[in-house]
């Protein structure tokens, strides 16, 4: 009897059941006699034994469907050596789940902080597979993590109903799009929706240089322009203060977010009208599209065939169109960010968007 663990883990995206489905399907296609272990959001439920034995028939008809069949929480990596309330260790308790349900392998759908830890659990003995979950595709040795196209389509889904509004008051529009620290999803769904100026974490902004761009469409004659922001971009000013400075200062900033201070200075600077939107758990939220779809089969599909064949402790990656298992040790803690000289950037510039530098 072969038997797999599984958890989604972090926050969720679409296509974490398409992923799920992949895997079921490969392993139970195998001939072997499998039973996967479904456990109930994420680290928690491995952490305190709460967990369901899956049937077939559960992975059936959940490929088009969003959310996550087990459930999910955010059990930061962090604090994974710090003793629960009840004074537990967290990583030693997931492992006596782990050994008291004779588990062969664990399998980890999540993104940065949930395959640190899996990369733990694989040092610490256990036979762990990742696979890259994240509308932020910011997963270290992957091309592209699950989740991330579909939450493209809704980004410039919002860009584009501004685009309507905007054009008919005349108003500068600003749309928040999530990312965490990295800009992918803005910088994609910005280019799709056509946005005029596009703002990334990791290309600190002047705020004189967004306004000359403003400004420069004014007098083209354009009534409007659409701003995409990620929810963690920066200005060049906060940009370089201290990581202790920076952090004082967004306690004490009078804004929910970047969008509504930039909103603020763009008014004070320009005159100009400003409307800020911010779509926010949306862009995770409904069914995969079918990239994911198709990815989410893929990886799962690979997922199962590495566990039939043992190749543990691996993240399994799109690359170069192929997919492959890249070692967790090497993955762990990497952030894949937006280089500010890749071509797409620069293509980008080609066609008149500012990216406020
Ligand atoms: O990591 C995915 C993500 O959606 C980020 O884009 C965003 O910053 C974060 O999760 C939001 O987290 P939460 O759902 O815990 O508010």
């Amino acid at each position: 009897m072969l038997r797999v663990g599984m958890l989604t883990s972090g926050g969720d995206c679409q296509s974490l059941n398409a992923t799920m489905r992949g895997v079921a399907k490969t392993l139970y296609s195998s001939g072997k006699d499998v039973e996967i272990i479904g456990f109930i959001d994420g680290y928690k439920g491995l952490m305190y034994g709460d967990y369901k034995v899956m049937k077939p028939q559960d992975f059936s008809g959940i490929l088009t469907e969003g959310g996550t069949i087990l459930g999910t929480s955010r059990q930061p990596f962090k604090l994974m050596r710090t003793p629960d309330a009840e004074g537990r260790d967290k990583v030693e308790e997931m492992k006596k789940t782990y050994n008291r349900l004779k588990l062969d392998c664990l399998v980890v759908l999540g993104g940065n902080g949930s395959q640190k830890t899996s990369n733990l659990l694989s040092a610490e003995g256990l036979n762990v597979i990742g696979l890259p979950k994240t509308i932020d595709n910011d997963l270290w040795g992957t091309d592209m993590t699950f989740g991330f196209q579909s939450a493209v389509n809704i980004a410039t889904n919002a860009i584009d109903c501004i685009h309507t509004t905007a054009a008919s008051h005349g108003r500068v529009f600003i749309v928040e799009i999530m990312g965490h620290k990295v800009g992918w999803l803005t910088l994609h769904a910005g280019i799709a929706g056509g946005a005029d100026i596009i703002l990334l974490p990791e290309i600190p902004y002047d705020i004189k240089k967004i306004a000359k761009a403003l400004d420069k469409r004014a007098k083209e004659g354009k009534r409007f322009s659409i701003i995409a922001v990620a929810e963690g971009a920066i200005s060049k000013e906060d940009a370089a203060l201290s990581k202790k400075e920076y952090k004082k200062k967004l306690a004490e900033r009078p804004y929910p977010s970047v969008s509504y201070e930039l909103g603020a200075q763009i008014l004070e600077t320009t005159g100009q009208e400003v409307r800020v939107t911010v779509p926010g758990h949306m862009q995770r939220g409904g069914e995969p599209c079918p990239y994911d779809r198709v990815l989410s089969s893929r990886l799962g599909a690979t997922a199962g065939s590495m566990i039939l064949k043992k190749e543990y402790g691996n993240l399994v990656c799109l690359k170069d169109g192929e997919i492959i298992g890249v070692p967790l040790s090497e993955i762990a803690g990497k952030l894949k960010s937006v280089d500010p000289d890749c071509s797409m950037i620069r293509e980008a510039k080609a066609m008149g968007i500012s990216f406020g530098d």
